[in-house]
Protein backbone atom coordinates (compact mmCIF):
# COMPACT_ATOMS: atom_id res chain seq x y z
CA UNK A 1 0.00 0.00 0.00
CA UNK A 2 1.11 3.48 -0.41
CA UNK A 3 -0.24 7.01 0.41
CA UNK A 4 -3.42 8.10 -1.15
CA UNK A 5 -2.42 11.65 -0.89
CA UNK A 6 -5.58 13.19 -2.39
CA UNK A 7 -7.84 11.36 0.26
CA UNK A 8 -5.66 12.36 2.84
CA UNK A 9 -5.49 15.88 1.70
CA UNK A 10 -9.15 15.94 1.64
CA UNK A 11 -9.20 15.13 5.72
CA UNK A 12 -7.11 18.37 6.25
CA UNK A 13 -9.44 21.47 5.49
CA UNK A 14 -6.75 24.13 6.56
CA UNK A 15 -4.35 22.46 3.24
CA UNK A 16 -7.38 23.06 1.08
CA UNK A 17 -7.70 26.74 0.72
CA UNK A 18 -6.15 30.16 -0.30
CA UNK A 19 -3.81 32.05 1.33
CA UNK A 20 -2.36 35.40 -0.69
CA UNK A 21 -5.00 34.25 -3.51
CA UNK A 22 -2.99 31.19 -4.35
CA UNK A 23 -3.34 28.01 -3.35
CA UNK A 24 -1.89 27.27 0.08
CA UNK A 25 1.42 25.48 0.38
CA UNK A 26 2.05 24.47 4.46
CA UNK A 27 5.57 23.61 4.48
CA UNK A 28 6.14 24.75 8.50
CA UNK A 29 5.27 21.34 9.56
CA UNK A 30 8.37 21.27 12.05
CA UNK A 31 6.55 24.14 14.16
CA UNK A 32 2.87 22.34 14.20
CA UNK A 33 1.43 20.04 12.32
CA UNK A 34 -2.13 20.59 10.57
CA UNK A 35 -4.81 18.91 12.25
CA UNK A 36 -7.17 16.03 10.22
CA UNK A 37 -11.07 16.73 10.28
CA UNK A 38 -11.32 13.16 12.48
CA UNK A 39 -8.81 15.08 14.99
CA UNK A 40 -11.46 18.60 14.69
CA UNK A 41 -14.82 16.46 14.75
CA UNK A 42 -13.41 14.66 17.58
CA UNK A 43 -13.40 17.74 19.69
CA UNK A 44 -15.93 19.66 18.58
CA UNK A 45 -18.11 16.64 19.74
CA UNK A 46 -16.02 15.85 22.91
CA UNK A 47 -17.45 19.02 23.87
CA UNK A 48 -21.18 18.59 22.43
CA UNK A 49 -21.57 15.04 24.13
CA UNK A 50 -18.78 14.32 27.10
CA UNK A 51 -17.55 17.42 28.80
CA UNK A 52 -16.79 16.75 32.26
CA UNK A 53 -13.71 17.35 34.45
CA UNK A 54 -12.00 13.64 34.70
CA UNK A 55 -10.90 11.63 38.21
CA UNK A 56 -12.87 13.84 40.44
CA UNK A 57 -17.04 12.99 39.40
CA UNK A 58 -19.08 10.35 40.49
CA UNK A 59 -22.00 11.74 37.34
CA UNK A 60 -21.76 10.04 34.03
CA UNK A 61 -20.26 12.44 31.96
CA UNK A 62 -17.36 12.87 34.57
CA UNK A 63 -16.89 9.00 34.71
CA UNK A 64 -16.98 9.02 30.58
CA UNK A 65 -14.51 11.79 30.55
CA UNK A 66 -12.08 9.84 32.95
CA UNK A 67 -12.25 6.52 30.86
CA UNK A 68 -11.71 8.47 27.64
CA UNK A 69 -8.45 10.08 29.19
CA UNK A 70 -7.68 6.99 30.51
CA UNK A 71 -8.04 5.02 27.13
CA UNK A 72 -5.37 7.48 25.83
CA UNK A 73 -2.77 6.74 27.84
CA UNK A 74 -3.06 3.53 27.32
CA UNK A 75 -3.10 4.28 23.44
CA UNK A 76 0.19 6.28 23.97
CA UNK A 77 1.74 2.70 26.13
CA UNK A 78 0.84 1.19 23.01
CA UNK A 79 1.60 3.19 20.49
CA UNK A 80 5.27 3.98 21.76
CA UNK A 81 5.24 0.57 23.32
CA UNK A 82 6.13 1.42 26.61
CA UNK A 83 6.32 -1.57 29.55
CA UNK A 84 3.35 0.35 31.83
CA UNK A 85 1.10 2.38 31.42
CA UNK A 86 1.86 4.21 34.14
CA UNK A 87 4.91 5.46 32.66
CA UNK A 88 2.93 7.80 30.45
CA UNK A 89 2.56 11.24 31.99
CA UNK A 90 0.17 13.99 29.86
CA UNK A 91 2.02 17.07 30.18
CA UNK A 92 1.48 20.50 27.92
CA UNK A 93 4.03 19.25 25.67
CA UNK A 94 7.85 18.79 24.60
CA UNK A 95 9.26 21.80 26.58
CA UNK A 96 6.83 20.80 29.43
CA UNK A 97 7.92 17.24 30.03
CA UNK A 98 11.60 18.36 29.59
CA UNK A 99 11.04 20.85 32.30
CA UNK A 100 9.18 18.00 34.28
CA UNK A 101 12.31 15.96 34.17
CA UNK A 102 14.71 18.59 34.73
CA UNK A 103 13.32 19.72 37.98
CA UNK A 104 12.14 16.58 39.43
CA UNK A 105 14.57 13.85 38.17
CA UNK A 106 17.00 17.04 39.38
CA UNK A 107 15.93 16.77 42.40
CA UNK A 108 16.21 13.45 43.16
CA UNK A 109 19.16 12.26 41.83
CA UNK A 110 21.69 15.74 40.89
CA UNK A 111 24.27 16.72 43.60
CA UNK A 112 26.38 19.56 43.01
CA UNK A 113 29.74 19.05 40.95
CA UNK A 114 27.59 16.05 38.99
CA UNK A 115 27.48 16.76 34.72
CA UNK A 116 24.41 16.65 32.34
CA UNK A 117 25.17 16.11 28.87
CA UNK A 118 23.23 17.50 26.31
CA UNK A 119 24.16 17.80 22.53
CA UNK A 120 25.14 21.56 20.79
CA UNK A 121 22.37 20.67 18.18
CA UNK A 122 19.38 20.93 20.86
CA UNK A 123 15.94 23.41 20.58
CA UNK A 124 16.12 25.56 23.33
CA UNK A 125 13.26 23.22 25.55
CA UNK A 126 16.12 20.34 25.70
CA UNK A 127 18.68 22.89 26.89
CA UNK A 128 17.53 26.45 28.58
CA UNK A 129 15.71 23.53 31.50
CA UNK A 130 19.29 21.70 31.94
CA UNK A 131 21.00 25.10 32.05
CA UNK A 132 18.46 26.01 34.80
CA UNK A 133 18.95 22.51 36.37
CA UNK A 134 22.63 23.21 36.48
CA UNK A 135 22.80 26.73 37.97
CA UNK A 136 20.17 25.82 40.55
CA UNK A 137 21.97 22.71 41.45
CA UNK A 138 25.79 23.86 41.10
CA UNK A 139 26.04 21.33 38.15
CA UNK A 140 27.92 20.94 35.31
CA UNK A 141 26.47 21.35 31.51
CA UNK A 142 28.87 19.57 29.02
CA UNK A 143 28.45 19.65 25.14
CA UNK A 144 28.64 16.70 22.57
CA UNK A 145 29.47 19.11 19.30
CA UNK A 146 28.29 18.00 15.85
CA UNK A 147 30.20 18.47 12.84
CA UNK A 148 29.72 20.76 9.75
CA UNK A 149 27.15 18.38 8.24
CA UNK A 150 25.02 18.53 11.24
CA UNK A 151 25.95 15.14 12.73
CA UNK A 152 27.12 14.75 16.48
CA UNK A 153 30.46 13.66 16.84
CA UNK A 154 30.08 10.62 18.37
CA UNK A 155 33.56 9.40 18.89
CA UNK A 156 33.36 12.29 21.51
CA UNK A 157 30.86 10.76 23.45
CA UNK A 158 33.17 8.42 25.86
CA UNK A 159 34.99 10.82 26.55
CA UNK A 160 32.37 12.81 28.27
CA UNK A 161 30.54 10.46 30.40
CA UNK A 162 31.90 9.83 33.81
CA UNK A 163 30.88 8.51 37.08
CA UNK A 164 29.31 12.31 37.63
CA UNK A 165 27.51 12.17 35.12
CA UNK A 166 23.59 11.87 35.60
CA UNK A 167 21.76 12.23 32.55
CA UNK A 168 21.84 12.13 29.06
CA UNK A 169 19.72 14.69 27.19
CA UNK A 170 19.37 14.62 23.45
CA UNK A 171 17.12 14.97 20.15
CA UNK A 172 16.55 12.14 17.94
CA UNK A 173 16.46 14.52 15.53
CA UNK A 174 17.45 18.24 14.93
CA UNK A 175 14.45 20.47 13.99
CA UNK A 176 17.09 23.06 12.57
CA UNK A 177 19.50 20.48 10.50
CA UNK A 178 16.94 17.51 9.56
CA UNK A 179 19.13 15.46 11.40
CA UNK A 180 18.05 11.71 12.68
CA UNK A 181 20.58 11.12 15.26
CA UNK A 182 21.46 7.33 16.24
CA UNK A 183 20.21 7.25 19.36
CA UNK A 184 20.01 3.78 20.05
CA UNK A 185 23.78 4.07 19.83
CA UNK A 186 24.01 6.72 22.15
CA UNK A 187 21.46 5.14 24.62
CA UNK A 188 23.61 1.76 24.62
CA UNK A 189 26.79 3.76 25.08
CA UNK A 190 25.60 6.05 27.88
CA UNK A 191 24.36 3.06 29.13
CA UNK A 192 27.93 1.13 29.46
CA UNK A 193 28.59 4.31 32.04
CA UNK A 194 24.92 3.67 33.49
CA UNK A 195 23.76 7.02 32.78
CA UNK A 196 20.19 7.32 32.24
CA UNK A 197 19.11 8.93 28.59
CA UNK A 198 15.91 11.72 27.83
CA UNK A 199 15.25 11.23 24.17
CA UNK A 200 13.91 14.39 22.76
CA UNK A 201 11.53 13.43 20.21
CA UNK A 202 9.43 16.20 18.99
CA UNK A 203 10.71 16.47 15.81
CA UNK A 204 10.83 12.07 15.58
CA UNK A 205 7.25 11.23 16.67
CA UNK A 206 5.04 12.22 13.59
CA UNK A 207 7.95 10.27 11.53
CA UNK A 208 8.63 7.28 12.79
CA UNK A 209 7.05 3.98 14.93
CA UNK A 210 8.98 4.47 18.35
CA UNK A 211 9.50 1.63 20.47
CA UNK A 212 10.83 2.54 23.75
CA UNK A 213 11.30 -0.73 24.73
CA UNK A 214 13.76 -1.48 22.15
CA UNK A 215 15.66 1.70 22.11
CA UNK A 216 15.43 1.44 26.04
CA UNK A 217 15.59 5.14 26.33
CA UNK A 218 14.78 6.14 29.90
CA UNK A 219 12.85 8.99 29.41
CA UNK A 220 11.04 9.84 25.91
CA UNK A 221 9.41 13.42 25.38
CA UNK A 222 6.82 14.47 22.55
CA UNK A 223 4.04 17.32 22.00
CA UNK A 224 0.79 16.61 20.75
CA UNK A 225 0.53 19.75 18.05
CA UNK A 226 3.72 18.06 15.94
CA UNK A 227 1.47 14.93 15.85
CA UNK A 228 -1.71 16.01 14.50
CA UNK A 229 -3.27 16.53 17.87
CA UNK A 230 -4.20 19.97 19.52
CA UNK A 231 -2.08 22.43 21.27
CA UNK A 232 -1.46 21.73 24.98
CA UNK A 233 -0.99 18.26 25.04
CA UNK A 234 2.09 16.12 25.31
CA UNK A 235 3.66 13.09 26.60
CA UNK A 236 6.38 12.34 28.70
CA UNK A 237 7.40 8.40 29.36
CA UNK A 238 10.00 7.69 31.39
CA UNK A 239 11.30 4.03 32.74
CA UNK A 240 9.13 2.90 36.13
CA UNK A 241 12.11 3.10 37.80
CA UNK A 242 13.00 6.37 37.67
CA UNK A 243 9.00 7.80 37.61
CA UNK A 244 8.65 6.19 41.59
CA UNK A 245 11.91 7.78 42.66
CA UNK A 246 11.25 11.37 41.48
CA UNK A 247 9.37 14.11 43.44
CA UNK A 248 6.53 15.67 42.02
CA UNK A 249 6.72 18.61 39.67
CA UNK A 250 3.89 20.58 40.77
CA UNK A 251 1.22 20.47 43.38
CA UNK A 252 -2.27 20.67 42.61
CA UNK A 253 -5.55 18.96 42.78
CA UNK A 254 -5.44 15.35 41.18
CA UNK A 255 -1.78 14.54 42.46
CA UNK A 256 -2.42 14.13 46.39
CA UNK A 257 -3.63 11.07 48.10
CA UNK A 258 -4.49 12.44 51.78
CA UNK A 259 -4.19 16.35 52.37
CA UNK A 260 -3.95 18.40 55.73
CA UNK A 261 -3.17 21.55 56.64
CA UNK A 262 0.35 20.39 57.63
CA UNK A 263 1.05 17.83 55.56
CA UNK A 264 0.32 16.33 52.34
CA UNK A 265 0.76 12.37 51.04
CA UNK A 266 1.02 12.10 46.65
CA UNK A 267 -0.69 9.60 44.95
CA UNK A 268 1.76 7.55 42.68
CA UNK A 269 3.21 7.80 39.63
CA UNK A 270 1.57 8.80 36.59
CA UNK A 271 -0.86 11.09 38.93
CA UNK A 272 1.63 12.76 41.23
CA UNK A 273 3.24 14.52 37.77
CA UNK A 274 -0.21 15.50 36.47
CA UNK A 275 -1.61 18.48 38.81
CA UNK A 276 -4.72 20.55 38.12
CA UNK A 277 -7.30 19.90 36.14
CA UNK A 278 -5.69 18.17 33.03
CA UNK A 279 -5.67 18.81 29.27
CA UNK A 280 -8.19 15.91 28.72
CA UNK A 281 -9.83 17.20 25.67
CA UNK A 282 -6.27 17.67 24.42
CA UNK A 283 -5.69 13.63 25.41
CA UNK A 284 -8.68 12.65 23.17
CA UNK A 285 -7.29 14.73 20.31
CA UNK A 286 -3.54 12.92 20.38
CA UNK A 287 -5.94 9.75 20.86
CA UNK A 288 -7.70 10.30 17.42
CA UNK A 289 -4.30 11.81 16.05
CA UNK A 290 -2.64 8.59 17.21
CA UNK A 291 -5.57 6.61 15.12
CA UNK A 292 -5.40 8.33 12.22
CA UNK A 293 -1.43 8.23 11.66
CA UNK A 294 -1.79 4.34 12.42
CA UNK A 295 -4.58 4.17 9.72
CA UNK A 296 -1.69 6.35 7.07
CA UNK A 297 0.89 3.36 8.29
CA UNK A 298 4.10 4.45 9.18
CA UNK A 299 5.42 2.84 7.01
CA UNK A 300 4.20 4.68 4.01
CA UNK A 301 4.39 8.11 5.86
CA UNK A 302 8.41 7.03 6.00
CA UNK A 303 8.40 6.01 2.64
CA UNK A 304 6.47 9.53 1.20
CA UNK A 305 8.68 11.96 3.33
CA UNK A 306 11.71 10.32 2.06
CA UNK A 307 10.78 10.39 -1.31
CA UNK A 308 9.54 14.22 -1.15
CA UNK A 309 12.79 14.36 0.52
CA UNK A 310 15.24 13.54 -1.78
CA UNK A 311 13.07 15.46 -4.95
CA UNK A 312 13.06 18.61 -2.91
CA UNK A 313 16.95 18.15 -1.92
CA UNK A 314 17.98 17.79 -5.64
CA UNK A 315 15.44 20.46 -6.73
CA UNK A 316 16.99 22.60 -4.54
CA UNK A 317 20.45 21.95 -5.19
CA UNK A 318 19.63 23.16 -9.02
CA UNK A 319 19.22 26.11 -7.81
CA UNK A 320 22.27 28.23 -8.28
CA UNK A 321 22.99 30.58 -5.15
CA UNK A 322 21.32 28.39 -2.58
CA UNK A 323 23.05 27.05 0.10
CA UNK A 324 21.69 23.68 2.17
CA UNK A 325 22.67 23.63 5.55
CA UNK A 326 22.50 20.23 7.66
CA UNK A 327 24.06 17.75 5.20
CA UNK A 328 23.59 14.68 7.64
CA UNK A 329 23.66 11.29 5.77
CA UNK A 330 20.13 9.96 7.33
CA UNK A 331 17.64 13.08 7.46
CA UNK A 332 14.15 13.73 7.96
CA UNK A 333 12.12 15.32 5.49
CA UNK A 334 13.19 19.19 6.80
CA UNK A 335 15.48 21.33 4.35
CA UNK A 336 17.38 24.00 6.10
CA UNK A 337 18.91 26.69 3.40
CA UNK A 338 19.79 30.57 2.56
CA UNK A 339 19.93 32.40 -0.65
CA UNK A 340 23.24 34.27 -1.39
CA UNK A 341 22.61 37.87 -0.24
CA UNK A 342 19.41 37.81 0.74
CA UNK A 343 18.04 37.94 4.42
CA UNK A 344 16.20 34.55 5.53
CA UNK A 345 12.93 37.17 6.84
CA UNK A 346 12.76 38.70 3.53
CA UNK A 347 12.98 34.97 1.86
CA UNK A 348 9.98 33.72 3.93
CA UNK A 349 7.82 37.24 3.93
CA UNK A 350 8.23 36.62 -0.24
CA UNK A 351 7.13 33.11 -0.10
CA UNK A 352 4.21 33.81 2.42
CA UNK A 353 3.11 36.16 -0.42
CA UNK A 354 3.19 33.26 -2.65
CA UNK A 355 1.21 31.15 -0.78
CA UNK A 356 4.05 29.14 0.87
CA UNK A 357 4.45 29.49 4.43
CA UNK A 358 8.25 28.19 5.90
CA UNK A 359 9.63 29.29 9.04
CA UNK A 360 12.71 31.76 9.14
CA UNK A 361 14.96 32.77 11.96
CA UNK A 362 17.16 30.78 14.58
CA UNK A 363 14.12 27.99 15.02
CA UNK A 364 15.11 28.18 18.68
CA UNK A 365 18.15 26.22 18.06
CA UNK A 366 20.62 30.07 17.95
CA UNK A 367 23.84 27.95 19.39
CA UNK A 368 23.37 26.17 16.01
CA UNK A 369 23.11 28.97 13.85
CA UNK A 370 26.47 30.66 16.11
CA UNK A 371 28.27 27.12 15.08
CA UNK A 372 27.35 27.44 11.38
CA UNK A 373 28.11 31.59 11.42
CA UNK A 374 24.70 32.56 10.46
CA UNK A 375 21.78 34.26 12.04
CA UNK A 376 19.44 32.34 10.59
CA UNK A 377 18.02 29.96 7.80
CA UNK A 378 14.78 29.39 5.40
CA UNK A 379 13.30 25.89 7.08
CA UNK A 380 11.25 23.93 4.25
CA UNK A 381 9.54 21.18 6.93
CA UNK A 382 7.24 18.21 5.02
CA UNK A 383 4.78 16.15 6.31
CA UNK A 384 2.66 13.10 5.02
CA UNK A 385 0.12 15.31 3.58
CA UNK A 386 3.36 17.31 1.25
CA UNK A 387 3.27 16.93 -2.42
CA UNK A 388 5.79 16.69 -5.56
CA UNK A 389 3.88 20.19 -6.14
CA UNK A 390 4.18 21.51 -2.92
CA UNK A 391 8.47 20.97 -3.65
CA UNK A 392 7.77 22.82 -7.03
CA UNK A 393 6.00 25.44 -5.85
CA UNK A 394 8.63 26.51 -3.45
CA UNK A 395 11.44 26.26 -6.06
CA UNK A 396 9.56 28.54 -8.38
CA UNK A 397 9.01 30.82 -5.47
CA UNK A 398 12.61 30.84 -4.42
CA UNK A 399 13.58 32.09 -8.28
CA UNK A 400 11.02 34.62 -7.61
CA UNK A 401 12.56 35.33 -4.26
CA UNK A 402 15.83 35.74 -6.58
CA UNK A 403 14.86 37.25 -9.33
CA UNK A 404 13.50 40.25 -7.25
CA UNK A 405 17.02 40.74 -5.44
CA UNK A 406 18.50 40.01 -8.78
N1 LIG B 1 10.32 23.68 17.87
C1 LIG B 1 9.43 24.16 16.86
C2 LIG B 1 10.13 24.36 15.54
O1 LIG B 1 11.12 23.74 15.29
C3 LIG B 1 8.63 25.31 17.28
O2 LIG B 1 9.69 25.13 14.73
Amino acid sequence: MSINIEKIRADFPILNQKVHGKDYVYLDNGATTQKPIQVIDAVSDFYRKTNSNIHRGVHFLSDQSTKAYEAVRKKVQNFINAEHEHEIIFTKGTTDSVNLVAFSFGEKFVDAGDEIIISAMEHHSNLVPWQMLCERKKAKLRILPFNKNGELELDKLPGLLNEKTTLLAVTHVSNSLGTINPIKDIIETAHKFNVPVLIDGAQSIQHEQINVQDLDCDFYVFSGHKIYAETGIGVLYGKEKYLKEMPPYQGGGDMVDHVTLEKTTYLDTPFRFEAGTANYVGAVSLGVAIDYINSVGFENIAKHEAELLKYATESLKKIEGLTIYGKAKNKTATISFLLDNIHHYDTGMILDKLGIAVRTGSHCTQPVMDFLDITGTVRASFAFYNTFDDVDRLVEGIKKVQDMFA
